[in-house]
């Protein structure tokens, strides 16, 4: 496995373990009353689930796994920027969230995510190609 979806992977996987255990206590919160303020971890279950997780494991593997030209996979500047923007993007949500921030943080979050897809989309775009003797 390449070193950069090492990184997306593990991360993954961090994210998979925060986002379950956020939603588990909130399940168990709402049997059992345990504290109001476990409700504030629904964003952070959200955004580590669906981006932390999702996104991150797809962006891992598709590095990872679309073709090659030999051994190379191209440009890797625009796939580890990718990684720092989603990653960013999640933290900065989140945070914000969190600690009541002023609303941009959100709006800047939700960028960096976005400028984290199209810089995947950058990289593995000349990537997603049919077999050479499919072409003909
Ligand atoms: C990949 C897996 C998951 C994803 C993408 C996900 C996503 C979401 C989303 C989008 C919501 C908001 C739903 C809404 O507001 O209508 C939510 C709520 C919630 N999730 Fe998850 N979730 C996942 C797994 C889990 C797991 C494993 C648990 C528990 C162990 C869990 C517990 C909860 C709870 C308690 C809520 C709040 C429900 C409520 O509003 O009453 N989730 N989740």
């Amino acid at each position: 496995m390449p070193r950069l979806s090492a990184w997306f992977v593990r991360a993954a996987l961090s994210y998979l373990t925060l986002g379950f255990t956020f939603g588990a206590l909130m399940l168990a919160n709402k049997g059992i009353p345990l504290h109001p303020l476990l409700w504030r971890l629904l964003p952070a279950h959200i955004e580590f689930l669906l981006f932390g997780w999702t996104v991150q494991l797809a962006f891992g593997v598709a590095f990872w796994i679309l073709p090659r030209w030999q051994t190379q996979r191209g440009d890797l500047r625009p796939a580890w920027a990718a990684f720092i923007l989603l990653n960013g993007g999640i933290w900065l949500v989140v945070l914000g969230g969190w600690s009541n921030g002023p609303a941009w943080w959100l709006a800047a979050g939700r960028l960096l995510e976005v400028a984290a897809m199209a810089a995947f989309a950058v990289h593995a775009w000349p990537r997603v190609k049919p077999w050479v003797e499919e072409t003909k």
